[in-house]
């Protein structure tokens, strides 16, 4: 099959901010313990952090870090997790019916965040607390020092503020699973109290509303317009939250999994300025998609211990054998945000460590890259300077899920200063390669600097602990600019970059 792309750099769609490329850390499964942080391991530092997945988490690229949660959030306690570890009580974490040591907790976690070199996003718990923690952990958060909360933080070690910047206002309040959850109405104006509450602490904030927990929920869409008719003025982000799994082995409709995202952002962008327009507001409402991911959910709730007296600590759940399509999908919904970087300023994969997660961590042994680290890490690494729109013009099929969608998806950006582009593409096809062209003269580039490609015969092989590198990235040898023409060659169900200067 071929296809042939249209770039347009006359008109970007938006500066590509390096918050698209956050993540989420929650305290559910061994994500934290028993994931980034395991006293026991070998390569443990002086805190308990382990080294190996601290590098892996570097290498991978995360800008902003998502935490403490999540669905656990809603029944947290955030001053259990400060102050001296032998103090700290012992909980209930309902969310994942696990324990809760607090022995990884807000210091520890900002610390080990400024070693990975990334920008600390908290949530607070708007399920069964309210306002006035909200702005209890503000106080200790950033407040400088003179009160009560900012000298205990002090006193826990910590003079300067942690000057926390973005909050989200509970999380997922329209989930019937959340402990807490809200109508729409209600959470609305829970978030706008709440937001107003926290901007007399510190009006520099940067507020996330609860938007819908997926595209699929039965209220989505009118939640975005009731809650951002209450909040609009308040926030400065609703948010998304996608999970992708491929169904009775529909590779196809899972492969198009994309398609869906660009609806999802597109329907709540078209919500939110209806708000605007309704509110003749000057202000134009950004999206953080601060969870997403693949995430075979469905195996979850059923593998989960449900007994008065089994509280385990750290269980292994939803450890992701992540696959070729699987890493084509998470490229293909990164290619979704990018091309709307005008309006998705934020985003968080979900999770990081162990738990629906790109690295794994074996509890005594190495730390690994899953086939979904490749995609994430090089887009990372290579999608900066402005979003470019792309016209694809190419074959397309039927899916049972998503009708029909281009068998070929490409996302670009450009950054003009460096003289550099950088083009994704996916190729969605189980049995076609495909010849893409794109002229490229436009841009000022004229050499292919890197062309790498996920792919394998079987779209289904994975990463494992025997054989950690049996899938990855290898060079694409057929890949070159030509008269200005760009041509590379995609494997079927591949995931591919081209870096241009
Ligand atoms: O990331 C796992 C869970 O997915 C989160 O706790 C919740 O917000 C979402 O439903």
């Amino acid at each position: 099959l071929t296809a042939r792309l249209t770039l347009d750099p006359a008109r970007p769609v938006g500066p590509v901010s390096r918050r698209l490329f956050g993540a989420f850390v929650e305290h559910m499964g061994r994500g934290v313990y028993g994931g980034i942080h395991s006293p026991e391991h070998p390569t443990a530092d002086e805190n308990g952090f382990r080294r190996d997945v601290l590098d892996l988490v570097r290498e991978l690229g995360v800008s902003t870090v998502r935490y403490p949660g999540g669905n656990f959030v809603s029944g947290f306690r955030w001053e259990d997790s400060v102050g001296p570890r032998s103090q700290r009580p012992v909980r209930l974490n309902l969310a994942w019916h696990s324990t809760e040591t607090n022995e990884v907790g807000l210091h520890e976690f900002a610390s080990w965040l400024e070693e990975v070199g990334a920008e600390l996003m908290l949530a607070v718990n708007l399920g069964t607390r309210g306002t006035l923690e909200a702005l209890d952990l503000l106080e200790y958060t950033n407040v400088p020092a003179g009160t009560e909360l900012a000298e205990q933080r002090i006193r826990n070690g910590r003079t300067e503020p942690f000057d926390v910047r973005m909050w989200c206002l509970g999380n997922e309040m329209d989930g019937p699973w959340q402990l807490g959850q809200l109508s729409a109405e209600d959470y609305g104006k829970l978030a706008s109290r709440t937001a107003k509450a926290m901007r007399q602490v510190d009006p520099d904030l940067e507020l996330v509303a609860c938007g819908s927990s997926g595209a699929g929920m039965p209220t989505f869409g009118e939640w975005e317009r009731v809650v951002l008719t209450h909040a609009y003025d308040d926030v400065d982000f609703i948010s998304c939250h996608a999970y992708y799994e491929e169904k009775d082995g529909d590779l196809d409709s899972f492969l198009a999994s994309a398609t869906d995202t660009d609806h999802f952002i597109e329907t709540v962008v078209a919500t939110a300025d209806h708000v605007q327009s309704v509110r003749r507001s000057p202000k134009r409402m950004s999206i953080s998609f601060d969870e997403w991911n693949v995430w075979y959910a469905s195996r979850v709730q059923s593998g989960l211990p449900k007994r008065i007296d089994d509280w385990p600590v750290a269980p292994a759940i939803s450890e992701e054998a992540y696959t070729v399509a699987d890493a084509v999908v998470v490229g293909n919904v990164l290619m979704s945000l990018i091309r709307h970087a005008d309006r998705v300023t934020s985003a968080s994969m979900a999770q990081l460590v162990n738990v629906i997660a790109p690295i794994a961590a074996e509890p005594q042994g190495p730390a690994w890259r899953k086939t979904t680290f490749f995609p994430f890490a090089t887009t990372s690494r290579l999608a900066r300077g402005v979003a470019l729109q792309v016209a694809v013009d190419g074959p397309s099929h039927v899916t049972a899920e998503h009708g029909e969608v281009p068998l070929v998806d490409a996302a670009a950006t450009a950054d003009a200063d460096a003289g550099t582009a950088a083009l994704f593409l996916v190729n969605r096809s189980q049995t076609e390669e495909a010849e893409v062209s794109v002229d490229v003269s436009a841009l000022g580039v004229g050499t292919v600097e890197e062309a790498l490609t996920l792919s394998d015969p079987d779209p289904h092989a994975a990463n494992t602990s025997e054989d950690p590198a049996r899938v990855g990235l290898r060079p694409n040898p057929r890949a070159t600019v030509v008269d200005g023409t760009l041509r590379v060659t995609l494997p079927p169900v591949s995931w591919t970059a081209v870096s241009l200067r």
